[in-house]
């Protein structure tokens, strides 16, 4: 088993840091862990020429068209992008993006090259109505059943982004977070389930990040508010050293 972990920083709709394009700023990739940014999509091309490793937080299955304020996933990875987010739950919430919606954003960006990142999670009300797990089971299997035919261990990465937790300084204890990572590779294809990564993301910060990322199942980090200080980013990055 070889998962690499993988680090992410989610700028959401904030500007690029301050010094994110020095030699040697925290959001480059290293040789042990894969460090991946997500900028707006005014940032990308400088991103991009900083010779970081790139994603977009969302793009359009569609090659071009009629679809005033978004990009296509040929687009994305036309620019440089490596990585796509794809069902982001502020892409749920505030774009109503269903299941099936992000389920042919992942097969558009698998088709062009693009490595999704698949977000699944549940809110506060599913998890005390005890509806986690079905809710995360419906999220995943929605996509795995549209790319069957398309899915190898290293071209999607699934982020377990429990609603609640988002920008709340809420976490998921790290037993909590195994728990239902352990519970999403079992539902992966013998083939997917020892080699695709599962990253964890809601408010992980320095001072939980190491705990987390030493769970068995937890091979990485979708990092929202603190990606967008370097000095917190690279301690969550050297966590997973
Ligand atoms: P926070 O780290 O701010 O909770 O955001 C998590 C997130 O949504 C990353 O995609």
């Amino acid at each position: 088993m070889l998962r690499k972990k993988l680090i992410a920083a989610n700028w959401k709709m904030n500007n690029a840091p301050t010094g994110f394009d020095a030699k040697d700023s925290s959001y480059r990739t290293k040789s042990d862990v894969d460090v991946v940014i997500f900028p707006t999509f005014l940032d990308i091309e400088k991103c991009t020429k900083a010779e970081l490793i790139v994603g977009a937080q969302y793009g359009r299955p569609e090659e071009k068209g009629a679809f005033t304020g978004d990009e296509s996933m040929k687009q994305i990875k036309t620019s440089g992008c490596t990585y796509v987010l794809c069902g982001h739950s502020e892409r749920r919430i505030h774009h109503s993006e269903s299941d099936a919606f992000v389920a042919e954003q992942v097969i558009a960006a698998i088709d062009c090259g693009l490595i999704p990142i698949l977000c699944i999670g549940e809110t506060a009300d599913e998890r005390e109505m005890g509806q986690a797990k079905e809710v995360v089971k419906r999220q995943l299997e929605t996509v795995l059943l549209a790319t069957s035919h398309q899915l190898q261990a290293r071209n999607l990465v699934i982020a377990y982004e429990p609603v609640w937790a988002i920008g709340t300084g809420k976490t998921a204890t790290p037993t909590d977070a195994e728990e239902m990572h352990a519970y999403i590779r079992s539902l992966l294809s013998e083939e997917l389930q020892n080699d695709m990564r599962i990253i964890y993301g809601g408010s992980m910060k320095p001072e939980n990040a190491k705990d987390l990322l030493s769970q068995k199942n937890i091979d990485g980090g979708l990092v929202g508010a603190a990606s967008l200080d370097p000095v917190a980013f690279g301690k969550i990055v050297n966590s997973a050293l």
